[in-house]
This record gives C-alpha cells, sequence and structure tokens, in this order.
C-alpha cells in the first residue's frame, strides 16, 4: 500500500473533478481517493486523471472510493457533494437539500477519518462549515469553510480588468458569509503594495464591490446549469495544500469564530492562518465601523439559516 499524504474529494462533479485534477497536476500528495455516487464515473474519471498525472511526469495516483472505508487514512476530505445552485437561484435556497447531504458526509468521516482536516465548498458554505463541525465533533481548527480566497481571487480580477495592469500582483480581501451579504475590503485591497485607493475612484472600487458579490451569480447565469469550478476548485487547492505542506500562510477562509471578531459560535470567513493543524489561528485585524456593521449583517444572514436549521430539529436526531 502506498505511503505519503492522502486527499479524499467527495463529489464528482466539475467541482470534485476539478479539485482532484488539480492536486494531481501540482503532485500535491501521493493519493487522490475520488468518492461520487456512481463508481464507474468515479473510476473512470480516475484513470484519466491518473494517466494526466503520468503525462505531468506527477507521482500522483487518484483512484475511485468503493465506499466510506476508503476515506481511511485521508489526511484531507473535501466535501464538494450537494446540489448546485441553478440561475435565479440564491446560495440560500439549497440549505436543507445540501444540508442532509453534508451531515451524511460528515458522520461518515467521523468514523473512517477521525484524524482528518476537513474543507467544505457546498453550499450555503458558511452554514454547510457549521453542519460539518457539529456533525463530525471535530475541534474547530479541523474544520474550514472555502470561499474567501475565491471571492478575493474575483475581487482581483475586476481589479484587473479595470486597471489592465497588476495582474498576479493584486492582493484583494474579503470577509464575511460566500454569500450576497459578503465583505469585500477596498481598504485591505492592494496592488503590489499600492492601495487601491490610490488607483481608482469611488465609484469604480463601487463596481468592483459589486461584481464580486455578484461574481458566483454571473457565472451561474452564464452557464446555464451548474455553477462555477475552476476559480473555487483552484482556491480549494491553495487551502490543501497550505494543510499539506503546513506553510502557515494566512488565507481568508470560513472558520467557526470563539470570541473572534466579536462573535461566537457561528462559522463566517476571516483572515486565517492554516498550517498541518488546519485553521490554526484567525488572525485578529482591525476593522472600522462601517466595516464591522456589514461583517455583523453578514454574520447575521448565516445566523439566520443556523436557526432555521435548529428550528426543524435538524442537529437533534439520532447520531448512531
Ligand atoms: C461560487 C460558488 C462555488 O461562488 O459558490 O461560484
Amino acid at each position: 500500500m502506498a505511503k505519503g499524504k492522502k486527499v479524499t474529494v467527495i463529489g464528482t462533479g466539475n467541482f470534485g473533478s476539478t479539485v482532484a485534477f488539480i492536486l494531481a497536476m501540482n503532485g500535491s500528495c501521493h493519493r487522490v481517493m475520488l468518492r461520487g455516487r456512481n463508481y464507474d464515473v468515479a473510476k473512470g474519471k480516475a484513470l484519466d486523471m491518473s494517466q494526466a498525472a503520468n503525462a505531468a511526469r506527477q507521482h500522483t495516483i487518484v483512484k475511485a472510493a468503493k465506499g466510506p472505508e476508503d476515506m481511511v487514512d485521508s489526511d484531507v476530505i473535501v466535501i464538494t457533494a450537494g446540489a448546485p445552485r441553478t440561475p435565479g437561484m440564491s446560495r440560500d435556497d439549497l440549505l436543507t437539500k445540501n444540508a442532509e447531504i453534508v451531515k451524511c458526509y460528515a458522520r461518515e468521516i467521523r468514523e473512517f477519518a477521525p484524524d482528518s482536516i476537513v474543507i467544505v465548498v457546498s453550499n450555503p458554505l458558511d452554514v454547510m462549515t457549521y453542519v460539518a463541525l457539529k456533525e463530525t465533533g471535530f475541534p474547530k481548527e479541523r474544520v474550514l469553510g472555502m470561499a474567501g480566497i475565491l471571492d478575493a481571487a474575483r475581487m482581483a480580477h475586476f481589479i484587473f480588468e479595470k486597471l489592465e495592469y497588476g495582474a498576479g500582483q493584486i492582493r484583494a480581501t474579503v470577509m464575511g458569509g460566500h454569500g450576497d451579504t459578503m465583505v469585500p475590503l477596498p481598504k485591505f485591497t492592494t496592488v503590489a503594495g499600492v492601495p487601491i485607493e490610490d488607483l481608482l475612484d469611488s465609484e469604480e472600487i463601487g463596481e468592483i464591490v459589486r461584481k464580486t458579490r455578484n461574481g458566483g451569480a454571473e457565472i451561474v447565469n452564464l452557464l446555464g446549469s451548474g455553477s462555477a469550478y475552476y476559480a473555487p476548485a483552484k482556491s480549494t487547492t491553495v487551502m490543501v495544500e497550505a494543510i499539506l505542506q503546513d506553510t502557515n500562510q494566512i488565507h481568508s477562509c470560513a472558520v467557526m469564530l470563539d470570541n473572534d471578531y466579536g462573535h461566537s459560535d457561528i462559522v463566517s470567513g476571516v483572515p486565517v492562518m492554516i498550517g498541518a493543524g488546519g485553521a490554526e489561528k484567525v488572525i485578529p485585524m482591525t476593522l472600522k465601523p462601517l466595516q464591522q456593521e456589514r461583517f455583523k449583517n453578514s454574520i447575521a444572514s448565516v445566523q439566520e439559516m443556523v436557526d432555521k436549521l435548529y428550528e426543524l430539529n435538524f442537529f437533534n436526531d439520532d447520531k448512531e
């Protein structure tokens, strides 16, 4: 049996497949386990990717999981499973449907991969991260949601589109939930260290903020079916690699707040130091009153959905 780092990707749709493919192309780990509802499809994709890894002169082997027992020994597990948005649907419309799916996988992870670190990308993202945390019973460091990296990448793209220079040098910051109330932070956004407020006027910045908030929906509408996956998958692999390589770098991720930014027992996107232990440290940042207010609003919209799940007795059924 091959040793080395193992990553399981749950979900073999466009998102999950692209996550696995990027890991294989980068040689980020020794083994990628692809887990989907249809074993033959997962196996076909796994073979295709393993062969691609050889073309890329990488050592990563991709395999299809037959069942939950194939998650054993995973260092990182990425949950992409769930229904995607369709045009006109908000991420929040997916709430109960995807909560059941994430709960089911979270319980399997608790049983078969109790030492893993879980990255959640199913929507509504912050609530699904909360569900995964409660249902695995893992410490908060070991369950993270992917979104801030994606939203910041979208913001960086829109800044580049406006400036027409600085690609790859734009450091955008987005906090809060991965939803319509996300909080892009132009004041903490620079191009090679130059604040964007020195490069763009407030109207242009306002437009970039709007486009960032609408970045996912714009793609959903264009695709007609399914949501974005290249940028979401790349953003996810940034987190996976930060964990596997113990980089201790700061990324914006959705984590359980525990007296962070004035909130507790709720998941939201904040700057986090990621290392081998997962979300090892939430990095405090001084927010201006308006930014604080927007972050609070964003928290409130996530809280509303979490409350809805409690009202439905979602967390109280038998865990065995
Ligand atoms: C998006 C989905 C992945 O933002 O939430 O494209």
